[in-house]
C-alpha cells in the first residue's frame, strides 16, 4: 500500500552571504566575550550610541556569557537601527555557533528580513565566523508546512545573514558548514514528519535526490530481504501494510575502488507503537521520531556528499513500521536473522535491535567494513540514564569510542560511554533459541547493545550510539528550536572528517 504523500516543501535555508558593511538599516549584532563589555568595539557607533547601547546591556544584566543577548534601539540618520550585543563567552567553537543561534531566535519573527553580524576586530578566525552563520542557520530552521493558518506575526520574517569583517579562509569554512547545515535540515525534516507522511517507502523517496550528488543507492524491498534470510528485520515489519526497505546509501569520495572501511547504520522505525507489545496512548505520538538514527545517517551522508568528503562511506537505514495487527509477529515467537542465529521475541516493543541487527549482518556480507557505528533511538533506559544531555556510546574498541565521543564533544554532540560484558551478555539467553530480544529490568540500555554485539563479526571494529534522548527536544535549545535536533549529523561528519579523510 502506498498512498500518494503530500507534496509539500520545506522553509528555505537561511542565506549567508560575506559583505564588507552592513546593509542599510539591517539591525547589527556585536559579539563580546564574557567581562568584555567595558572594551567591547560596537563597530562605528557615535559615542552616544555606544553608551546608550552599554546602558541597556547593563541594564539586562548582560555579561557576554555565550548565547546571551541585549539589545537597544539607536539614532542612525533619520531612523533608528537595531543593535544587538550577543555574548561569545570564553570564545571557543561552540560559544560562537550559540551566538549566531541566539541572534536568529531573537530575529526570527521580529519583523527584521536581515541581520548584520560583525566580526571586526572580534577574534573569529575563519572556523568561529562560519559557525556564527551555521549557528544561525540551525536556529532559524522550522517546519511550519502543516501550518496553513500562521498569521502574518507567527510567520518567520528573517531570510538573511550578513557576516560583516570575516577573516581570510571564512569562505572554504563555510563550505563546509553549509552542507553540515543542508545535511542538519535533512535530518531535522525526516524526524519531524508525521508517520502518515513518511513511512519506510517515503524516506527511501526523501533519498533519491542524494543520486544527483553522486551517493549509489541500492534499496531492497521486502522480497529481497526475504531472499537474504533477514527474518528479524522483517517480523517487526509483518505487522504493518507498509512495506519495509533497506536503504543503502554508498558515497566513495575518495576515487579508489574498493570495499567502504565504514559502515553507519540506522534504526528507522517511522512509528513504534511497540506491536503487540502495544505501548501506552500517552506520549505515543512521540514515536514518529523512532526513525532518528536512520535520519541521522541520511543528513550525514548528505552533508558528506555535498562537501564532496575525501572517505569511502555506505550508510545503511533499516526502515520499517511497527504496528499490531492479525498478522503482527507475536510475544514468544522465534526468528531466524539473516546471521543464522535464533531469536525468542519475548516483547514485541523491543523492536529496534531486531531491525539493527540484520542490517548490520547484511552490510557485513556485502560490503566487509573494518568499522561499523550504529544510531538509534534504541532504549527509554537510555533516556532515564542520561536524560536529554549525553548520547549513550558502547564499543568493543577503546581507540573508537574515544574518537566519537571526542567528535561529539568538539560538535555539541557529547556521548558518555557505558560498558559491555559477558555478565550482561548472560542476561539474553534464552531457554529455547540462540537468544531472547529482551533482558530483565535493570541495564536495559546495555542487554541491548549486548544484543547487537551478537551480530558484529570479529574483527570488526564497533561502535553503538544510543540516542533516544537526543533526536527531540520538548524545549529550545541554542541552536534548535523545540522538535526535531539534527543530533548525530555534526558528530559524524567531525568523526569522518579527523579519522577517514587522509
Ligand atoms: N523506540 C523505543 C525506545 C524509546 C522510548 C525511544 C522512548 C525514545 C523514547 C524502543 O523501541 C522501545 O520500545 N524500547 C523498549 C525496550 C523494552 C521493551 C526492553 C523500552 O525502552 O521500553
Ligand atoms: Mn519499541
Ligand atoms: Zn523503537
Amino acid at each position: 500500500m502506498t498512498p500518494t504523500p503530500i507534496p509539500l516543501k520545506g522553509s528555505p535555508p537561511m542565506k549567508v552571504r560575506f559583505a564588507d558593511t552592513a546593509p542599510d538599516r539591517s539591525p547589527i549584532a556585536y559579539p563580546v566575550a564574557k567581562g568584555g563589555l567595558a572594551g567591547a568595539a560596537i563597530g562605528g557607533l557615535d559615542a552616544a550610541s555606544a553608551a546608550l547601547v552599554r546602558a541597556s546591556a547593563n541594564g539586562v544584566r548582560f555579561e557576554g556569557e555565550a548565547g546571551t543577548i541585549a539589545e537597544a534601539f539607536v539614532a542612525e540618520g533619520n531612523g533608528t537601527r537595531r543593535v544587538i550585543l550577543v555574548g561569545t563567552g570564553g570564545g571557543a567553537p561552540q560559544e560562537w555557533e550559540r551566538a549566531g543561534g541566539a541572534v536568529a531566535a531573537r530575529l526570527l519573527i521580529s519583523g527584521e528580513t536581515q541581520v548584520a553580524f560583525d566580526l571586526t576586530g572580534s577574534g573569529a578566525d575563519a572556523h568561529a565566523a562560519a559557525l556564527v552563520a551555521a549557528g544561525a542557520r540551525q536556529r532559524a530552521w522550522r517546519h511550519d508546512v502543516y501550518r496553513t493558518r500562521l498569521t502574518d506575526k507567527q510567520k518567520p520574517t528573517l531570510e538573511e545573514v550578513v557576516i560583516v569583517g570575516a577573516p581570510a579562509g571564512t569562505d572554504k569554512a563555510w563550505e563546509h558548514q553549509d552542507a553540515l547545515t543542508t545535511g542538519m535540515a535533512f535530518t531535522r525534516t525526516l524526524v519531524s514528519d508525521p508517520p502518515n507522511i513518511l513511512f519506510p517507502e517515503e524516506f527511501v523517496a526523501r533519498c533519491r535526490d542524494l543520486e544527483k550528488l553522486g551517493v549509489k543507492l541500492t534499496v531492497l524491498d521486502e522480497a529481497a530481504m526475504r531472499k537474504e534470510g533477514m527474518g528479524s528485520l522483517l517480523g517487526v515489519s509483518q505487522g504493518s501494510v507498509r512495506e519495509a526497505q533497506l536503504l543503502v546509501m554508498h558515497w566513495n569520495g575518495t576515487g579508489t575502488a574498493g570495499d567502504p572501511p565504514l559502515a553507519l547504520v540506522g534504526k528507522g522505525v517511522t512509528f513504534d507503537t511497540g506491536g503487540i507489545s502495544i505501548k501506552p496512548a500517552a506520549g505515543m505520538e512521540d514515536m514518529k521520531w523512532d526513525m532518528g538514527g536512520a535520519g541521522a545517517i541520511a543528513g550525514a551522508i548528505r552533508a558528506l556528499a555535498l562537501r564532496k568528503a575525501k572517505v569511502n562511506v555506505v550508510g545503511v537505514c533499516g526502515l520499517v513500521e511497527n504496528m499490531p495487527d492479525g498478522a503482527a509477529q507475536r510475544p514468544g515467537d522465534i526468528v531466524t536473522s539473516m546471521s543464522g542465529q535464533t531469536i525468542e521475541v519475548i516483547n514485541t516493543d523491543a523492536e529496534g535491535r531486531l531491525v539493527l541487527c540484520d542490517a548490520i549482518t547484511w552490510v557485513q556480507k556485502h560490503f566487509r567494513p573494518k568499522t561499523i557505528v550504529d544510531l538509534a533511538t534504541l532504549t527509554g533506559a537510555m533516556i532515564i540514564a542520561l536524560g536529554n544531555e549525553h548520547g549513550g556510546i558502547f564499543a568493543n574498541d577503546d581507540a573508537l569510542a574515544e574518537q566519537l565521543t571526542a567528535a561529539g564533544k568538539a560538535v555539541g554532540d557529547p556521548l558518555w560511554r557505558f560498558p559491555l560484558s559477558d555478565a550482561y551478555n548472560k542476561l539474553i539467553d534464552s531457554p529455547i533459541a540462540d537468544m531472547k530480544n529482551v533482558g530483565p529490568r535493570g541495564a536495559g540500555s546495555i542487554t541491548a547493545a549486548q544484543f547487537i554485539q551478537r551480530f558484529v563479526d570479529e574483527g570488526v571494529k564497533w561502535a553503538h550510539l544510543d540516542i533516544a534522548g537526543m533526536v527531540w527536544a520538548d524545549k529550545p535549545g541554542a541552536t534548535w528550536d523545540k522538535g526535531a535536533t539534527g543530533y548525530g549529523v555534526r558528530l559524524l561528519d567531525r568523526f569522518v572528517k579527523d579519522n577517514f579523510e587522509a
